[in-house]
C-alpha cells in the first residue's frame, strides 16, 4: 500500500509517505515565523499551513519518487490540536479522498507520539507505558494494546514544553526554549541552586506551574549581575527540578502497572539529560527503555502515518464527515 500521512495540528507542516509499510519520505516544515513572538500565534500558523501544504506534499512524493495517482491512502491528524492548523490537514486529505476515491483514516495526534518509537516497526509491543512530553502535552499513559490505552495521569497546568519555552523566556532565550535551555544547563551546576518540585496528591499528575513561577521570582529578585552570572546554573537547576518530577511518577507508574517497555515520546525526549534519566529508572526496573528518534520526536508525519497504518490494516475507514476535534483525549480516540 502506497500511503501518504499529513500532520498539521500545531506548527509543524509534516507529509510522509510510507510504500508497503516502510518509509519512503519524512518532510518537516517548521514555521519561524512563531520565534518572533515566543511561542505559537494560532492564526499565523494556520494561514502558513495553508500555504505550505502543497509544496511539502510535492516534495514528499517527489522523495519517494511517486506521482500522485500512484497514492492508494491517506491519513491525517484531527486532533488535538489547534482548530484552524488542523482543519488545513483534514480539508486537504478529504478533499484528495474524495476526488480520487481513496480510503482515508483521521489519526489522534497523542496516539501518532505513541508510535512514534514504532515507526520503522523495531520499537515496543504492549503492553507498555509511555510518557508523552511535548509542548501542548505531558500524559503519562499506559498502552494495554494498540489502540487501547489508560491515561494514568497528565499535567494539572503547563505541559513540560511549555513550561522549558517560558523558562527560557524569563532567562531571555529564544523560542523553542527546549533546546536553548538544555545547551545553557550543560554550561551550569544544578546543586547551586534548588527549586521545588509539586507534590500532588493524584497519582501520576504533573504541575509545572509553580516551578516556572519559582524561578520568575528567583529571577526578579537578582542585579543583572546577578543575573548573567546565575543563568547556567538557573537553567540546570530548573531542568533538573522537571526531570525529577517527571522521572518520579514514572517510577509509581512502573510498580502499578505490568509494563514490558519504557517509551519517552513528544519534543521534550530530545533532552539528553531527561533521556540519562529515564536509562537509570529502566535499568534499575529492569524494563527495556525505547526513545523516538530525535526526528520522530518533534510532530512529524511519519507517527501519523504509522499509527494509520495500523488502522487500515485492520479495515478501518473514516467517513468523508470528519472534522477536526482540538479537545480530543487519548482515551476517546476510537
Ligand atoms: O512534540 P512537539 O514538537 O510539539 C508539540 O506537540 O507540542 O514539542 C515541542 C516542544 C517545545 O516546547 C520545545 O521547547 C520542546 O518540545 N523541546 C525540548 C527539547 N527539544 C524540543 N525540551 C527540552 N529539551 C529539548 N532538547
Ligand atoms: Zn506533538
Amino acid at each position: 500500500m502506497r500511503l501518504l500521512a499529513i500532520e498539521t495540528s500545531c506548527d509543524e507542516m509534516a507529509a510522509a509517505v510510507f510504500v508497503d509499510g516502510g518509509l519512503a519520505a519524512n518532510v518537516i516544515a517548521t514555521q519561524e515565523i512563531h520565534r518572533q513572538y515566543g511561542g505559537v500565534v494560532p492564526e499565523l500558523a494556520s494561514r502558513a499551513h495553508v500555504k505550505s501544504i502543497l509544496p511539502v506534499v510535492q516534495k514528499a512524493l517527489q522523495i519517494a519518487g511517486l506521482q500522485p495517482e500512484q497514492i492508494e491512502a491517506l491519513a491525517v491528524t484531527y486532533g488535538p490540536g489547534l482548530i484552524g492548523s488542523l482543519l488545513v490537514g483534514v480539508s486537504f486529505v478529504k478533499a484528495m479522498a474524495a476526488a480520487r476515491r481513496l480510503p482515508f483514516v483521521g489519526i489522534n495526534h497523542l496516539e501518532g507520539h505513541l508510535f512514534s518509537t514504532n515507526v520503522h516497526e523495531d520499537g515496543p509491543e504492549p503492553p507498555f507505558l509511555s510518557l508523552i512530553v511535548s509542548g501542548g502535552h505531558t500524559i503519562l499513559v499506559y498502552v494495554k494494546a494498540w489502540g487501547r490505552y489508560e491515561v494514568l495521569g497528565q499535567t494539572q497546568d503547563d505541559a513540560a514544553g511549555e513550561a522549558f519555552d517560558k523558562v527560557a523566556k524569563i532567562l531571555g532565550l529564544t523560542y523553542p526554549g527546549g533546546p536553548a535551555i538544555e545547551a545553557l544547563a550543560r554550561q551550569g551546576n544544578a546543586n547551586r541552586l534548588s527549586f521545588p518540585v509539586a507534590r500532588l496528591s493524584e497519582p501520576f499528575s504533573f504541575s509545572f506551574s509553580g516551578l516556572k513561577t519559582a524561578v520568575l521570582y528567583h529571577v526578579r529578585a537578582l542585579t543583572p549581575e546577578e543575573r548573567s552570572a546565575q543563568r547556567a546554573d538557573i537553567a540546570a537547576a530548573f531542568q533538573q527540578a522537571l526531570i525529577t518530577a517527571l522521572t518520579k511518577r514514572t517510577v509509581e507508574a512502573l510498580h502499578a502497572r505490568p509494563a514490558r517497555a519504557l517509551t519517552l515520546a513528544g519534543g521534550v525526549a530530545c533532552n539528553q539529560s531527561l533521556r540519562n534519566a529515564f536509562k537509570t529508572v529502566a535499568a534499575q526496573h529492569g524494563v527495556p527503555l525505547f526513545f523516538p528518534e530525535p526526528i520522530f520526536c518533534t510532530d512529524n508525519a511519519a507517527m501519523i502515518g504509522r499509527a494509520a497504518l495500523f488502522y487500515l490494516q485492520s479495515g478501518e475507514r473514516a467517513a468523508l464527515s470528519l472534522a477536526p476535534q482540538p479537545s480530543l483525549t487519548l482515551s476517546s480516540t476510537r
